[in-house]
């Protein structure tokens, strides 16, 4: 049987500013299950809440109702035990690429000199070799995407959180990252949750893929990828993958005339 690794029961929430969208929370009753080493992607209009679900993961925000399970423990603060990819200010400017690499291992307490040993076993597996002392206004979008990724995948947890990691890529840059990514997740057999905009890019990557909608009511559907592993891009112009990006297309496009 497959074992949950996250699990929200229930989950409501609403900012505290009072953000209801159509006097609705941005989610409501939320539920779902997310399996060890299951690659799910959330797709969703701009501003149906993706983000949010991930910073009640991480606890920096807390569920109205209902509970969120990580690992078949309920909650509270995980920041430091969840992998986590935000979607902006990614790497810390002043820091070189060695200096943020290192900063889980160093909130963890690894001394400085043991981090760096273990970041350097890694930086050529992650295309970094010889940028350790760049800064990050010095690598390409790729590159940073890739430091950043490092520093989830150094939090030691087994769960990584990727919000939009490749949305500022070119479509080739993107490609290769998401075949390096997909190498990665077979390799170290981690869950990942990824949310991304595009469709093609969700339907490439996931097991599983979560449609957030806000309209009529917050609600979350979920469809299985007919896909095997290993993938290769041209497994998207199958008849049935095809027909499955129309239908999410559309989904996604009905929110965008209302
Ligand atoms: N800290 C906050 N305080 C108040 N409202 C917020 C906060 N963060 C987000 N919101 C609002 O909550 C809603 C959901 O935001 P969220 O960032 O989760 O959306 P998203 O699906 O990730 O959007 P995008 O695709 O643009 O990144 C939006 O209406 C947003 O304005
Ligand atoms: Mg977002």
């Amino acid at each position: 049987m497959s074992r949950a690794v996250l699990t929200f029961q229930d989950v409501t929430f609403h900012y505290p500013s009072g953000n209801l969208i159509h006097k609705h929370p941005i989610l409501e009753d939320i539920h779902f299950q997310v399996n060890a080493g299951e690659f799910v992607s959330i797709i969703g209009a701009s501003g149906s809440g993706k983000s949010t679900i991930f910073r009640l993961i991480t606890g920096l925000e807390q569920p109205i109702e209902g509970k969120i399970y990580l690992n078949g423990k309920s909650m509270s603060n995980q920041l430091g035990q969840v992998g986590y990819m935000p979607q902006q200010d990614l790497l810390m400017p002043w820091r070189t690429v060695m200096d943020n690499a290192i900063l889980p291992l160093e909130i963890k307490g690894v001394k400085k000199a043991e981090a760096i040993d273990e970041v350097r076993k890694l930086l050529g597996e992650f295309g970094l070799e010889g940028v350790e002392d760049a800064f990050p206004s010095d690598l390409s979008g790729g590159m940073k995407q890739r430091v950043s990724f490092l520093r989830s995948v150094l939090s030691g947890s087994n769960i990584l959180l990727l919000d939009e990691p490749f949305s500022a890529l070119d479509a080739i840059t993107r490609l290769n990252m998401q075949e390096w990514l997909l190498g990665q997740w077979e390799k170290r057999r981690k869950t990942i949750l990824f949310i991304t905009h595009d469709v093609e890019e969700a339907l490439f990557l996931s097991d599983r893929i979560f449609i957030l909608e806000q309209e009529p009511n917050p609600s979350l559907k979920e469809v299985h990828v007919p896909l095997r592993r290993p993938r290769n891009v041209r497994d998207l112009t199958r008849t049935e993958v095809v027909i499955m990006r129309g239908h999410l297309i559309d989904q996604l496009r009905l929110k965008v005339k209302k």
